[in-house]
């Protein structure tokens, strides 16, 4: 079944900060070294950000993606940024990178899907671009500072996590393939998350116990906590479910996919995707050995490189697929 009309990408940009932390640097903060980070993740190096707030990153992506698209910011009627890592609780990140942009014939709003952030924000993109006939343009920015959040005494967390952003500007294309699939687990809430405000207002009833029976016992740091190994195994089950599910959607068989871009979290997490979906490695874009994960950015970044570097062509049957907190997971197919 093909549903909705087809999207295109027009455009493709990322951005991520100078600075580097390696798994040597990482071992002078906690009790690791750079063999089991490797072995364990995949993962050599990631970017943080020392100065830079999340719009910022968004921003630089997000120009770059309209240089690619050969549009004016002017042009783009919708704005949606995905993002666990928000500078602001309001504004809207979608709006402080509008005014940077001067993009201001857009409606602009941020959605939180953790790392299946830019995949769900891709996909909302391509239901407004089914249904809104004056819209022409839409910009789909990732962008997180995870760093702010991390808990760098925590050796089986701080070294998954990095900073970035990417972006892409989509279009119609009336009919050209595209189908999604999303769902989520909200009994796996507390398997990865990071608290935001604490309960503290002059009305709080100090004899009161708070109502919150999933999270009053979880520390109030506003760190990132996750069950590592839960989330290794919703993780290796979500990945192939989507991808299989998404195919069926589009009509076509997973081996026509020509490109997986998948969420970078764990090396190992997509090396096992790939042999439950039967899917080779060899067709899967993977980079996250220089930037680790960078929750909803990872998706956008990774298809920026590979588009730059010539591996996504058009033509190409390309499938992304994100999981992450919620917990959640989907993907989307499209043809480049
Ligand atoms: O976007 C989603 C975000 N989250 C994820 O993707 C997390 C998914 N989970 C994972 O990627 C893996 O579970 C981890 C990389 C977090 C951990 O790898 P693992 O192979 O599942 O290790 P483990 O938790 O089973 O721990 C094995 C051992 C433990 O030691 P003992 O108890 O066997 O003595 C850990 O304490 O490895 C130890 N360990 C480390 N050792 C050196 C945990 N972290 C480290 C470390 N360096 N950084």
């Amino acid at each position: 079944m093909i549903f909705l009309t087809g999207i295109r990408i027009a455009g493709t940009g990322h951005y991520v900060p100078p600075m580097k932390l390696t798994n040597n640097d990482l071992a002078k903060l906690v009790e690791t070294n750079d063999e089991w980070i490797r072995t364990r993740t995949g993962i050599s190096t990631r970017h943080i950000s020392t100065d830079e707030p999340t719009w910022y990153l968004g921003w630089k992506a997000a120009m770059e993606a309209i240089s690619a698209a050969q549009i004016t910011p002017d042009q783009i009627g919708l704005i949606i940024d995905a993002t666990i890592t928000s500078d602001c609780f309001t504004p809207a990140t979608a709006c402080i990178i509008q005014q940077k942009l001067g993009a201001m014939n857009a409606m602009a709003f941020d959605m939180n899907s953790a790392c299946t952030g830019f995949v769900c924000a891709f996909d909302i993109a391509a239901r407004y671009l089914a249904t809104d006939p004056q819209l022409e343009y839409v910009l789909v920015v990732a962008n997180e500072t995870l760093s702010r959040i991390i808990d760098y005494n925590d050796r089986g967390s701080c070294i998954l996590f990095g900073d970035g952003a990417g972006a892409s500007v989509l279009t119609r294309e009336e009919t050209a393939l595209y189908s999604s699939y999303f769902r989520a687990d909200g009994t796996g809430a507390t398997a990865l998350y990071a608290k935001s405000l604490d309960m503290t207002s002059p009305f709080i009833d100090p004899e009161a116990e708070i109502k919150d029976d999933i999270f009053t016992d979880m520390p109030d740091d506003h760190l990132l906590h996750q069950d590592g190994r839960a989330v290794y195994r919703f993780a290796t089950e979500a990945m192939p479910s989507v991808v299989e599910e998404a195919a069926k959607r589009a009509g076509i068989s997973v081996s026509d996919i020509d490109i997986l871009v998948p969420h970078q979290a764990n090396l190992r997490i997509i090396e096992t995707a790939a042999k439950k979906l039967g899917f080779p490695m060899e067709k899967i874009f993977v980079n996250l050995e220089h930037y680790g994960n960078t929750s909803s950015a990872t998706v956008p970044i990774a298809l920026d490189e590979a588009v730059r570097g010539g591996l996504i062509k058009r033509g190409d049957i390309v499938c992304l697929a994100g999981f992450g907190a919620g917990l959640t997971m989907g993907a989307v197919i499209i043809r480049y």
